[in-house]
């Protein structure tokens, strides 16, 4: 951090689902375990009338008990402002203005984090900004000032290019930091120090060893109150172009030279810019996307998403999106990497399988008992790592059976920190690594934009339903099944015992 004494973290969209679910606490946890800059400050800036105190209130509630100390959250209320207004008038920079002007300190300039989540209006806050002099820090005191912004980075790769020019325009790439709340899960980040700092498995890491990999990110959940952004936007967008492809990223990558940002973000940028493009005739053997219909037992009464509100009654939209893809390059030639995420299914987990291939020759195979062996790591609940193995079944007679031992990361900590209390820190330091460069976002588009197009013109393949509650569409288990494979089961209560 530089010599300045004073930050201001100024979040555009504070009276937002995001900012009251993830942002405030996770800047609470960094303010009380004293990880944020003594002299810091927040201005919220909203549209909703409301007054400083009630949404005080409100942030307090999403604050576990646990984490609460009344001295604590005392200075850190003391240290937030609300600003009132709306992001498309530029009345609200001027008075912006004036508020920063009146934080800064004597002759020290200030740092600045903007942290935007107010998502179709980004390049115009950026341009604001910029008009007002507000977007660059002060050379002779070395203090910064930053850009954040949560996805979507436009919905099409025209439309991001169009976004990241203008974001270039007014900030320069280093001092954008683009949010993928995937990078910052500590199990995510996990992927590359198994990988690269184990070298047991570095010789079976390519198409010599992989036989296939999976990738699912289940979600219990349906649409929530966003059905407006979902509707517009869809699983493919929401969760693939991101998410997904990160995550994918992260198991593909060749080693990075150094563990930096620079290296760290050429290394994803290699992988995603190797996606072999799903030829339009084959969008209906390498991608399937889902609806959910009413939720089937008799106790639950769950809707169907087309009744959900702010939904159209004749959505196309999926809630549900499977991808079959692989990667051009020596390492992964012919490997494929199928992909599912859905809403409204049995449950929530996000896990990815790398299934090893078989010998067929070798000593034990065609055993009853004897499978793959496979690494499973799941980034959500139950983070851990798992490691299936065959071994001899105990017993007076030749028989194998399959075994899994998984290291919990419970095990090290029972407080997981959430992604968003490492993002900040990161964006506050100005470390880039966990962010998603201009080039990176761009190449996921070139990638989904034409699946996302040839879905949209109700091209193939159909748009399934599926029950809530079920596991998506039948397509999905057609996707890989058709390959004489199958998705892995959710497994249930890895390191929670279950109680029954
Ligand atoms: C967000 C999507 O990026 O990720 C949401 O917009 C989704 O639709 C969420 O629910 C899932 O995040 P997590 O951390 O709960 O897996």
């Amino acid at each position: 951090m530089s010599a300045c004494q004073s930050t201001t973290i100024v979040v555009f969209g504070i009276t937002g689902d995001l900012a009251h679910r993830k942002l405030i606490p996770a800047l609470y946890y960094l303010h009380a375990n004293s990880l944020l800059p003594e002299d810091f400050s927040i201005i919220g800036v909203g549209r909703r009338s409301i007054s400083r105190e009630s949404l005080l209130r409100e942030f307090k509630k999403n604050i576990p008990a646990r984490e609460l100390s009344s001295r604590r959250w005392h200075t850190f209320a003391g240290r937030f402002s609300f600003l009132k207004g709306d992001v498309a008038d530029s009345a609200l920079y001027r008075e912006l203005s004036r508020r920063l002007a009146d934080l800064k300190r004597s002759s020290h300039c200030q740092n600045i984090l903007y942290y935007l989540v107010v998502s179709s209006f980004y390049g115009y806050v950026a341009k604001n900004l910029s008009v007002c002099h507000l977007t660059s820090g002060c050379v002779r005191h070395g203090s910064f000032t930053r850009l954040v912004i949560e996805k979507p980075f436009g919905a099409d790769l025209e439309s991001s290019r169009a976004l990241n020019r203008v974001l270039r325009r007014c900030f320069r790439e280093e001092q954008i930091f683009r949010i993928d709340h995937y990078l910052g899960k500590e199990t995510v980040q996990n992927i590359l120090t198994f990988r690269f700092a184990n070298d047991i498995f570095s010789p079976l890491w390519s198409r010599e060893g992989v036989d296939h990999v999976q990738i699912t990110a289940a979600e219990s959940i349906g649409i929530e109150n966003r059905g407006a952004y979902f509707d517009a936007t869809g699983a493919l967008r929401d969760m693939a172009q991101n998410h997904l492809l990160q995550v994918l990223a992260h198991v593909a990558m060749e080693e990075p030279r150094l563990f930096s940002s620079g290296a760290v973000r050429d290394a994803r940028l290699r992988v995603l810019a190797s996606l072999r493009p799903i030829p339009a005739r084959d969008m209906r053997a390498s991608t399937v996307r889902g609806q959910y219909a009413a939720e089937k037992s008799a106790n639950k009464n769950i809707i169907p998403y087309r009744k959900e509100a702010s939904v159209s009654p004749r959505s196309a939209t999926e809630t549900f999106a499977a991808l079959k893809l692989f990667i051009e390059n020596d390492r992964w030639r012919g490997v494929p990497f199928y992909l599912r995420t859905g809403k409204r299914l049995q449950e929530k987990f996000t896990e990815i399988a790398v299934q090893f291939k078989e010998r067929s020759e070798h000593l034990f195979h065609g055993y009853p008992g004897d499978e793959p062996n496979a690494i499973f790591f799941r980034i959500q609940p139950d983070e851990s790592i798992t490691i299936r193995f065959t071994v001899k079944k105990p017993g007076l007679v030749q028989e194998v059976k399959t075994a899994d031992t998984t290291l919990c990361y419970s095990s090290f900590t029972a407080r997981q920190h959430d992604a968003y209390e490492r993002l900040l820190l990161d964006a506050l330091s100005g470390d880039q690594t966990l962010f998603t460069r201009t080039d990176e976002v761009e190449a996921q588009w070139r990638f989904i934009t034409p699946i996302a197009e040839a879905w949209r013109d109700g091209r193939l393949p159909r748009l399934e339903a599926y029950a809530a509650g079920s596991w998506g569409p039948a397509g999905a288990a057609r996707l890989i099944e058709r390959d004489g494979r199958t998705w892995y089961p959710y497994k249930p209560g890895i390191c929670t015992p279950l109680t029954t």
